[in-house]
């Protein structure tokens, strides 16, 4: 069984590195937001306002755990939060998965969701001042679910191109 399986900040790349590492690999490409919208018809930002936060984050796990745990092999990204919520660090640990933690600093990640934090429901409310502080914090109460993963990829400063390579490395 192959499952590759990203793990990292919001912004950190691992829907535009998934893409690239599956198709480089010849497996298909998962996305859990994208799972999650087309299960319940929804866009993400419509599940929290709708249904509120813990209902996504329900079914996010649900998710991803049935994803784990089936007989496929693919390049999965998940959501920022997936890690941080129930306790999934077996998934994260098991024969046959690779976890990868994309790792991106604050600032980098700061400049990339200026532009896009409209889409994303625990950012869209924030305005530019607060963001940078949000994020700082928000990465450090995360970062030890982050390291559960099996694998950290340092991906400052670095190409796609090159991230998939040693992200194959590790294969
Ligand atoms: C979230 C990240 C989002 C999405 C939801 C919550 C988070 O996914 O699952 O808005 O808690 O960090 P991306 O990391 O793909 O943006």
């Amino acid at each position: 069984m192959k499952k590759i399986v990203l793990l990292g900040y919001m912004g950190s790349g691992k829907s535009t590195i998934g893409s690239a590492l599956a198709s480089a690999i010849g497996l298909p490409y998962l996305d859990l937001d994208h799972q999650i919208e087309q299960l319940s018809q929804k866009t993400v930002s419509e599940i929290f306002e709708t249904k509120g936060e813990i209902y996504f984050r329900r079914l996010e796990s649900q998710l991803f755990n049935e994803l784990l745990n089936n007989n496929e092999n693919f390049v999965l990204s998940l959501g920022g939060g997936t890690p941080c919520y129930y306790n999934h660090d077996d998934l994260l640990q098991k024969d046959g998965v690779t976890s990868i933690y994309l790792k991106v600093s604050v600032p980098i990640l700061y400049q990339r969701l200026l532009k896009e934090k409209e889409q994303r429901p625990l950012l869209a409310r924030l305005d530019d001042e607060e963001l940078q502080e949000f994020i700082a914090k928000h990465l450090f109460e995360r970062e030890p679910y982050y390291r559960k993963a099996k694998h950290i990829i340092n991906c400052n400063d670095i190409s796609v191109a090159n991230i998939v390579s040693e992200i194959e490395n590790k294969l």
